[in-house]
């Protein structure tokens, strides 16, 4: 369960500016707030933010900021984190109920007693995952530095990676190490269709197909390019082809096409006829959320301080190991 105090209730939404642009910047003047926006948020938001990235980058925009509140337009293990490095700041995550199904499919109590099968393990942890599970943990990871992070650790000693067991079928290939896997997936990136994923390329030959390392093994077979969200976005930009076939939450198109007006971005397609390679939890925040949380200073992180002393440790870790 996440610690936090409840959001401001919907009748706030009465209280609503015409111009929230405006109003969202007059707000982030008055509190010396920084907006901090994942590649999966609406475009409006990610219009608006102050900084835009993907896990590793929010995260050290996090720990060395100088504003007194970080407002986190992302998910909780997001903001959670902001948190954990930076405590003194107010850290706001709009929506409250902006989970992740990979840090939901690693309760703490379960892990404990996998991890306890495993005592000469080092354990690995996705930045995806709860604080107590961080706490767990020798090292976190993200999908940018998880191939370096692992490949600094000791040859002779075992290794658990949780919660995403396609990032870590991906990591186990690239660095040749066995990984005894925690069994999470992401309920977008297990969602897209290998069958139309290779009829689209059928359809457009000269494309070139970016996935994200979360993607089942059967979608990162046919990719081009593998890689965190901020990594697909530069090889968008450096690649001389002028259709990409993208395989992660669309999200990410909005920066693609801003920076890449001339080429073309299709969106994986999910199995179903669904949108359901739209990540349910990132899209729970909204500009009025974020609007009414800044005005409210609420709903805010709070953390039980052993836990995020605890959680601390192997996330600094990694930000030494990823310099
Ligand atoms: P990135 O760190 O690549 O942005 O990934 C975050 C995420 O939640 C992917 O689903
Ligand atoms: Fe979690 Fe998947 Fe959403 Fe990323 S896309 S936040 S891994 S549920």
């Amino acid at each position: 369960m996440f610690t936090t105090i409840k959001p401001p209730s919907t009748s706030a939404l009465n209280l609503l500016p015409n111009d929230l642009f405006s109003a969202i910047n007059e707000l982030k003047r008055d509190l010396k707030a920084i907006i901090l926006a994942h590649y999966y948020q609406d475009p409006d938001i990610q219009d608006i933010a102050d900084f835009i990235g993907d896990s590793l980058g929010l995260s050290q925009q996090a720990a060395t900021t100088q504003a007194e509140v970080i407002v986190f337009a992302g998910v909780h293990f997001m903001a959670e984190t902001a948190k954990i490095l930076n405590p003194d700041k107010l850290v706001l995550l709009p929506d409250l109920d902006a989970g992740c199904s990979l840090a939901e499919s690693c309760p703490p109590a379960e892990f404990a007693k996998f991890k306890a099968q495993y005592p000469d393990a080092l354990v690995v942890s996705y930045i995806n995952c709860t604080a107590e599970i961080k706490a767990m943990s020798d090292v976190i990871c993200t999908s940018s530095n998880a191939v370096k992070i692992v490949n600094q650790l000791p040859k002779d000693r075992p290794i658990i990676f949780a919660p995403d067991r396609n990032l870590g079928r991906y990591v186990m290939e690239q660095t040749g190490r066995d990984l005894i896997l925690w069994q999470g997936s992401c309920i977008v990136h297990e969602t897209f269709s290998e069958k139309k994923i290779v009829q689209l390329k059928i359809e457009h030959p000269e494309a070139e197909i970016l996935a994200h390392p979360e993607c089942e093994p059967s979608v990162l077979h046919h990719a081009d390019y593998i890689g965190s969200t901020t990594a697909l976005l530069n090889y968008s930009h450096q690649s001389s082809h002028q259709i990409f076939i993208v395989a992660t939450e669309p999200g990410i198109i909005h920066q693609m096409q801003k920076y890449n007006p001339n080429k073309m971005f299709i969106p994986a397609p999910a199995m179903n006829n669904c949108a359901c390679n739209e990540c349910p939890y990132m899209r729970l925040n909204t500009l009025e959320k974020l609007y009414l949380a800044m005005k409210f200073k609420q709903p805010e992180i709070i953390m039980d301080e052993s836990i995020r002393v605890a959680a601390l440790r192997p996330i600094q870790r990694m930000l030494e190991m990823s310099k």
